[in-house]
């Protein structure tokens, strides 16, 4: 980034949650040491503790330390970033708090014309949202109608929602006070480097999108794995369950920056709308059909984790094949898996392609053995594989599958930003290419809906932990 972004004011909801002391604070403090930051920025954190800036600035101190390689040793940066730290205590649900934040904010506002950029940041769990909205617009400090100059801008976290109902509310809800411009609804997937790529993969290299299609790819699929199980988040995973809580964002995004269209341009905008269109085109799962293209399970010991219940039906994995009804991929099913205490941590895209017309290099059944195949590993390697077959050497003329890896880590230097640290420069840029618009968090839910009220009836199967869960037949 050349370009720093304008002076601003970043206020930060739910400042002592897990996602602030973890993701946000961490890379903000990143961020201000490699220069990124503009020359005046301040952070003012908002939550409930009755503590001041010297406390805000001794917990953040502390989260940063843990989280950040390297921060131990430099004191004099960590001194400097934390002067940035301001505490706003405030009940989220009273609009008293927000009174004070205002107050905090206009201490350096200098003309009466002109208000701080304002970047307001929902660290907050999800029924907050609405609250946090409601008292920015009666407080005037957010959204359409401010009348002083200076921008304004929200960043809202995921679950967006829980179902499409849900999503649609916290639209309207968002969309009364902020202009879709202004709204950035996060999925950190976006922010990861080797997703980001899939674009530049696809779109600047002329030899692989004339094979982008049916006619040439068999199959595509998916693998979102997590070698632990749900760990402390018991409470969070009886009300979500997996399909929830990473196929509805990731393994859509995932799936859709793989399967969109070309865009007219790179904006944000052009962008969003073929992805957008994918969604759309997604064949959906009935209750006729759904066990023929999904399958659901559940690690065994689940039950037994902290808040969950005995006899919790909800799904630790889930296995769905996808179809896309456009003109693109008709047929090609694309099967994405996910879960949690599964046999290794990775995420993985493969694209198979079909075999040649004619194998003479074995009987026909043998083509899967050196298929074609492209495999984009997100984590933990960040990678690119093209698989293809080659002559075993020796006299007969028998094909090995080989690989032609390209890897971030041995072909760039660059110091790698995390995804927060890039999706946060991004959101104080402007560029929204990489946050996900309304349209394609209601037409993604629509099609979880479907599938969450086709599955309705449909136990999990049990699954030993570290396995690869069940089977979609
Ligand atoms: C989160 C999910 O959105 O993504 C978690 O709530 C999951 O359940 C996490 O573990 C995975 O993110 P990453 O970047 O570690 O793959």
């Amino acid at each position: 980034m050349d370009q720093k972004p304008d002076n601003f004011t970043f206020v930060l909801f739910g400042a002592e949650s897990d996602l602030s002391s973890r993701k946000l604070l961490p890379s903000l403090f990143q961020l201000a040491r490699w220069k990124q930051l503009p020359d005046s920025y301040r952070v003012i954190g908002v939550a409930r503790s009755e503590i001041d800036d010297n406390a805000f600035r001794s917990y953040a101190s502390k989260s940063i330390q843990e989280h950040v390689p390297g921060a131990v040793t430099d004191s004099r940066g960590l001194e400097v970033f934390c002067k940035n730290l301001h505490y706003v205590r405030a009940d989220l649900t009273e609009v008293e708090g927000y009174a004070v934040l205002r107050e905090e904010i206009d201490k350096v506002v200098a003309e009466e014309s002109s208000c701080s950029n304002l970047l307001f940041y929902l660290a907050t769990p999800p029924g907050l949202a609405s609250h946090i909205i409601d008292n920015l617009e009666k407080t005037g400090l957010g959204g359409k109608n401010v009348t002083c100059k200076g921008w304004r801008k929200i960043v809202v976290e995921k679950p967006y929602g829980t179902d499409l109902e849900s999503a649609r509310k916290l639209n309207a809800i968002v969309g009364r006070v902020f202009h879709e411009e202004q709204i950035y609804r996060i999925d950190h997937y976006l922010g990861k480097e080797p997703v980001q790529n899939i674009l530049v993969f696809r779109f600047s290299n002329g030899m692989f999108e004339p094979l982008w299609n049916r006619q040439y790819i068999d199959n595509i699929s998916i693998t979102i794995a997590e070698d632990f199980g749900i760990r402390t988040r018991g409470a969070y995973y009886e009300r979500s369950g997996l399909i929830r809580d990473i196929i509805q964002n990731h393994g859509l995004q995932l799936l859709a920056a793989i399967a969109m269209e070309p865009p007219v341009d790179l904006s944000a905008e052009a962008v969003r709308d073929e992805k957008e269109k994918v969604f759309r085109s997604l064949r959906p799962l009935t209750k006729e059909n759904i066990r023929d293209h999904a399958v659901i399970g559940q690690y065994e010991g689940y039950r037994g984790e902290q808040d969950v219940a005995d006899d919790s039906t909800v799904e630790t994995f889930a296995a769905i094949r996808w179809f896309i009804d456009n003109w693109r991929w008709k047929g090609v099913p694309f099967s994405m898996k996910a879960g949690k205490n599964l046999a290794e941590r990775v995420t993985e895209i493969v694209i198979t392609f079909k075999c040649p017309p004619q194998n003479f290099f074995g009987p026909p059944e043998s083509c899967s053995y050196t298929a074609n195949q492209i495999i984009i590993q997100i984590q933990p390697e960040e990678t690119i594989a093209i698989r293809f077959g080659t002559k075993r050497p020796g006299k007969e003329l028998v094909t090995d599958p080989v690989f032609m890896k390209f890897d971030y880590k041995t072909s760039f230097e660059n110091e790698k930003m995390t995804p927060y640290q890039r999706l946060l420069l991004d959101a104080m840029a402007g560029d929204q290419m990489y946050f996900i618009r309304q349209d394609a968090v209601e037409s993604s839910w629509s099609v979880i809906d479907s599938i969450r009220e086709s599955l309705k009836d449909v136990v999990p199967e049990p699954y030993p932990v570290h396995s690869w869960g069940p089977e979609l037949k």
